[in-house]
């Protein structure tokens, strides 16, 4: 995720084929990573959606979530599935769940208007059957419990960049992922921040890693790396 203040880090962190690991704190925090730069962006989408019927932005494009739901087909997800899509957004993951045939879909995200957002396309969509909640990950209660499979695209990213208690938020996901996930429910992150050795380490315990979807890869300065990170884990007791 590119770093809307400075660019010392975001998206197109290499993955490093040699085995270095990066260290965990290794980009600096970042207006994405705090509520007031959702709600704003989440306001303006849900005005223009609401002029031009124009859902907004896509991260990391289509594909981040054609590769995600061609592993569930291969991983025979049921339809009826309990799925959970941590920080929604404009819920445009939600409307691809549900016309490839998912039926157990709830949304969350802690921004009010990003939830006014999803609330709209998805009538759009005409798609009533979508449970959405705003709701703080972070602080969820235990009310997030039971799901068969936990999605994230670019959530664990903006918490990752949030300039106050980094290493706590990081660590309070953790374990809202694991009180939302069933035994041997799946979750599926797709990172432009982190690694695939550094997402294998922070979901390590308590989680199997299952696999690494592909993703675009890059050369330079003879290493290979990837722009996106997209891995499997398995939740594990
Ligand atoms: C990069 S956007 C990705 C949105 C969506 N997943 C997508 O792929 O389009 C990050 C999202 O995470 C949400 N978010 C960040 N921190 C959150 C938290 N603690 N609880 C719930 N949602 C959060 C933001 O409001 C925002 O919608």
């Amino acid at each position: 995720m590119e770093d809307a203040t400075d660019s010392t880090h975001g998206c197109g962190n290499p993955s490093d084929p040699e085995g270095d690991r990066c260290s965990d704190s290794d980009f600096g925090p970042s207006v994405l990573g705090t509520k007031d730069y959702w709600e704003d962006a989440y306001q303006k989408e849900l005005e223009t959606f609401k002029d031009i019927g124009d859902v907004g932005e896509i991260w990391f494009g289509e594909e981040s979530m054609s590769r995600v739901l061609r592993w569930m087909d291969k991983a025979k997800i049921s339809e009826n599935a309990a799925i959970l899509d941590i920080g929604t957004g404009n819920g445009a993951f939600l409307v691809e769940l549900a016309k490839h045939g998912y039926r157990n879909l709830t949304g969350i995200d802690y921004s009010a208007a990003s939830i006014e957002l999803v609330r709209n396309v998805l009538q759009a969509e005409d798609l009533t059957e979508v449970t959405v909640k705003e709701m703080d990950f972070l602080n969820c209660q235990g009310e997030l419990k039971d799901f068969d499979v936990c999605i994230d695209k670019g959530t664990y990213d903006a918490i990752s960049l949030n300039p106050h208690d980094t290493e706590k938020g990081k660590k309070l996901y953790v374990q809202a992922l694991k009180d939302a996930l069933k035994d041997k429910g799946f979750f599926a992150i797709t990172s432009c921040n982190w690694t695939k050795e550094q997402l294998l380490d922070r979901f390590r315990e308590g989680f199997e890693f299952v696999q690494a979807l592909p993703t675009p890869s890059f050369q330079f300065g003879g290493k290979t790396g990837n722009n996106v990170t997209a891995l499997i884990f398995k939740r594990v007791h």
